[in-house]
């Protein structure tokens, strides 16, 4: 069974506070990309095992496709299954590349192994795994609260063509949550609303907002750089991607969305996303 693993963007990310079990509670939008890695799973008379295309992927229990793996095995009572990754999206990239190749193994295992786990159980266990594997469980865009884990879909025809481009810069999440320092508890800042305002041509300023930029931009400037690139190339609005480094721009048109990729170096250049995408990830392609 072959599996696209997309990756999502944050199209607004505001940290509200800090909790006492040392998470943050957060609101974002989370946006689906048409960047994927591909999931293979082979079924084995007994027990979990996996390859990786890159070296730096761990590829013991500590890779959350494994963990993944794990529950199911558990739900099951047993099972067997090699998966086989193939990674293009980039690791410490803000992209929710991991979380999204676990939850494809949660949708997916299940089916091979012809187990039925109810969708409380399963969601469950995406939030054990991680707070954003929630989010991959469904294809579509996704207002999300709580740790990332509270999840309403969002019924939105996005207008615009999105421009992924990296430094090439690997961010730590736990690193970024702790540069974050202490502060006061934000109000909801309605990311749905003003995602509303910004698809009707309205400004999109106030929802492109992420509250991880100051300081990884502090730490990297390369990645604050990128971000006016992008501006001066056309973009309607541009954003760092969850804890960075990736950025996004926002374009109302192919063709300047094109040239916008132009003034990058190939290996800078992850994609472009037409508007209103939705991942098909049980469907081969290519
Ligand atoms: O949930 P996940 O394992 O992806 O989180 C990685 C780290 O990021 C956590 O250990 C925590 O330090 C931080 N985090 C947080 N608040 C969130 C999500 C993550 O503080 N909502």
């Amino acid at each position: 069974m072959t599996i696209h693993s997309h990756a999502k963007i944050n199209l607004g990310l505001r940290v509200l506070g800090k909790r006492d079990d040392g998470y943050h509670d957060l609101a974002t939008i989370f946006v689906p990309v048409d960047l994927c890695d591909t999931v293979e799973l082979h079924t084995r008379d007994l027990g979990l095992s996996m390859e990786c295309t890159r070296d730096d992927v761990p590829c013991d229990s500590g890779n959350l496709c494994l963990r993944a793996a794990a529950e199911v095995y558990r739900f099951a009572g047993g099972g067997g299954v090699h998966i086989a990754l193939d990674k293009r999206i980039p690791v410490g990239a803000g992209l929710g590349g991991g979380s999204s190749n676990a939850a494809m193994v949660l949708r997916a295992l299940p089916r091979l192994w012809g187990v039925d786990i109810p969708d409380d159980e399963l969601h469950a266990m995406a939030a054990r795994l991680g707070s954003d594997v929630p989010f991959f469980l469904h294809d579509g865009p996704a207002l999300a609260g709580g740790r990332g884990e509270i999840l309403t879909p969002l019924n939105v025809r996005l207008p615009w063509w999105i421009v992924l481009v990296t430094p090439g810069i690997h961010v730590s999440t736990a690193w970024a949550y702790a540069a974050l320092g202490t502060r006061e508890w934000q109000p909801d800042p309605r990311l749905d609303l003003l995602l509303t305002d910004a698809v009707r041509g309205g400004d999109s300023a106030p929802l492109l907002v992420n509250d991880f930029e100051p300081a990884v931009f502090e730490r990297w400037p390369a990645i604050a750089e990128m971000k006016r690139r992008l501006l001066e190339n056309g973009a309607v609005g541009a954003l760092m991607s969850g804890s960075g480094s990736t950025v996004f721009g926002l374009f109302s048109d192919a063709l300047e969305a094109q040239a916008a990729l132009a003034e990058f170096a190939p290996g800078q250049v992850l994609g472009v996303t037409a508007p209103d995408f939705s991942p098909m990830p049980f469907t081969p392609r290519g």
